[in-house]
């Protein structure tokens, strides 16, 4: 049997967006698994009160899987919590069962900052920097 294909090489800098963001080290090819969200499995009832208290920080941190489960990247996470939002992204997530790839959208270089869309739901007070003069919030 083929060994899996490895993850392809990725690490934390700070960032134009925010604060850190992650950025590529090679080349990565369209759709291709680059790392996924992990972060403590907690019910959606559950967390609710850990959203409240992360997003008083101004920090976003909870990863919405489906209508019943969530991952917080702030308990347990890997570098993926430091991927930054962008409206255009580079990157999508798939979900699978309760994993989270976030994937190439298209071709990578290296020294690219990785994006996806948050999706953010409910209410939106973060002002996006994505591009200059982005109108949305996150
Ligand atoms: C999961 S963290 C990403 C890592 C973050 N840059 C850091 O250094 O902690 C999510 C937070 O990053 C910030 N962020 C991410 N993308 C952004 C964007 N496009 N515009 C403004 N802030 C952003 C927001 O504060 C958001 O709550
Ligand atoms: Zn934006």
């Amino acid at each position: 049997m083929k060994p899996p294909r490895p993850l392809p090489r990725i690490a934390r800098r700070r960032s134009r967006l925010h604060g850190y963001g992650v950025f590529a080290l090679e080349p990565i090819t369209k759709n291709r698994r680059i790392i996924d969200y992990a972060g403590e499995l907690v019910l959606n009832s559950e967390c609710e009160a850990r959203e409240e208290q992360y997003l008083g920080d101004g920090c976003i941190w909870v990863f919405r899987i489906n209508r019943r489960w969530s991952r917080d990247g702030a308990v347990g996470g890997n570098i993926a919590r430091f991927i930054n939002h962008a409206c255009r992204p580079n990157c999508w997530f798939e979900i699978a069962g309760t994993t989270i790839w976030i994937r190439a959208g298209r071709r990578i270089e290296p020294g690219e900052e990785l994006t996806f869309d948050y999706c953010t739901i409910g209410e939106r007070t973060i002002p996006c920097r994505c591009r200059p003069g982005c109108p949305n919030f996150l």
